[in-house]
């Protein structure tokens, strides 16, 4: 498991070169592992129309879930002025943590925080989204009985 998570955070890293931000000059890759070992890739997409821009975590989870995978492990993410190694970490925004909410055990989910090869921080999903709103609230909607 720590030769695959320590791969994880290199991939995390080098999706940066696969970042489109024209507009903030900021790259962030994030690399998803599965529980079967697949890792996915993403990094962050912006747009002219600001808003609708894509985060790289995000962008990682869409295309992961979209290819039928459901069942996730780890996440790790890197992110930096463009062409320049991180110069701190990119903690995930808000909105990619209820991202992963939606398809991660809270209890278990690794999120790394990765500024080079070997200087990581690693967190739980439950400590970054703390008292969260989840599927789990909607199960006894009437909809859904
Ligand atoms: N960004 C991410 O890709 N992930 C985050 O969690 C925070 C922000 C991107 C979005 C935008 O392209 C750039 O960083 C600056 O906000």
């Amino acid at each position: 498991m720590e030769d695959i998570l320590k791969k994880l955070r290199i991939v995390a890293l080098e999706a940066r070169n696969f970042s489109y931000a024209p507009y903030s000059g900021y790259t962030v890759g994030a690399a998803l592992l599965c529980e079967n070992g697949r890792i996915v890739t993403g990094s962050n997409i912006e747009n002219a129309s600001y808003g609708a821009t894509v985060c790289a975590e995000r962008t990682a989870f869409f295309k992961a879930v979209s290819e039928n995978e459901k069942s996730f492990v780890a996440i790790a993410i890197a992110g930096g002025v463009k062409d320049e190694d991180p110069e701190d970490f990119a903690y995930p925004c808000g909105v990619c943590r209820q991202v992963m909410r939606e398809f991660c055990d809270e209890e278990s989910f690794r999120v790394f925080v990765v500024r080079s090869e070997d200087e990581y921080e690693e967190y739980l999903l439950k400590d970054l989204l703390p008292k969260s709103f989840g599927p789990n609230n909607l199960q006894n909607t009437s909809k859904n009985q």
